[in-house]
């Protein structure tokens, strides 16, 4: 897709009623600080309109961006983030499940994990929660940069396993600062949107 126009449409918060789009929209889910905000950033070709943070947490609504108006890409808060209250963290869970009920117009999920580490108890949680969702997760590495290359094939492998993925699933390495893996993403996400 050649980006004409991008903006923050919509923000959702905990209490909010969540939008009735007649346009396709494409998630990002994942642990916080893993890298939602900075992919999107990069698929829209911008350095900073979905806001990033090297403390973790930054993302705590979820954020609907108007690709062309034509599509959304939708950044949801990030899960696991230990400073915040047992409370707060099944608001944003409950937010998180009532988007992936409830969207009618949600053609896709990706699923960020971080290329380095196995994937963590609630990683595993959330792939399944999407799939309960009736959605097929893809799995985007992210960070890939900060690794070896020669270490690269090992660690896909790790995520494979760590969180029992279906077979066939596909795991896109990525890397924010490097932009690898960008245009596969994009490939991917526009032969979605012409299903
Ligand atoms: P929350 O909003 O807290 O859920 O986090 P997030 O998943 O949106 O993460 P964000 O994009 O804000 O990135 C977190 C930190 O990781 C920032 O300091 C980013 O610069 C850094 N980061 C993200 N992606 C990459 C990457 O591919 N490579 C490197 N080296 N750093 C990255
Ligand atoms: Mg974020």
């Amino acid at each position: 897709m050649v980006i004409k126009n991008v903006s923050l449409d919509i923000v959702c918060g905990v209490t909010s009623t969540l939008p009735e789009n007649d346009r396709p929209e494409i998630a990002f889910a994942g642990k916080s600080n893993v890298g939602k905000s900075s992919l999107i950033n990069a698929l829209m070709n911008r350095k900073a309109l979905a806001r990033t943070s090297s403390q973790p947490g930054k993302t705590q609504t979820i954020n609907f961006y108007n690709v062309n108006e034509s599509m959304y890409l939708v950044d949801l808060p990030g899960y696991g983030y230990a400073k915040v209250s047992q409370a707060e963290k099944e608001k944003w869970g409950h937010l998180i499940e009532r988007y992936l009920h409830g969207s009618k117009m949600l053609k896709a999920v990706f699923l960020l994990i971080d290329i380095r580490h196995e994937p963590s108890k609630n990683d595993k949680t959330m792939y399944e929660w999407i799939r309960y969702n009736g959605y097929q997760p893809i799995i985007i590495a992210t960070k890939l940069d900060k690794l070896k290359r020669s270490q690269i094939q090992k660690h896909i492998k790790m995520l494979r396993q760590g969180l029992e993925l279906v077979p066939g699933t596909q795991i896109i390495p990525f890397s924010s600062a490097t932009k690898q893996g960008r245009d596969e993403i994009w490939e991917l996400m526009d032969s979605i949107l012409e299903e």
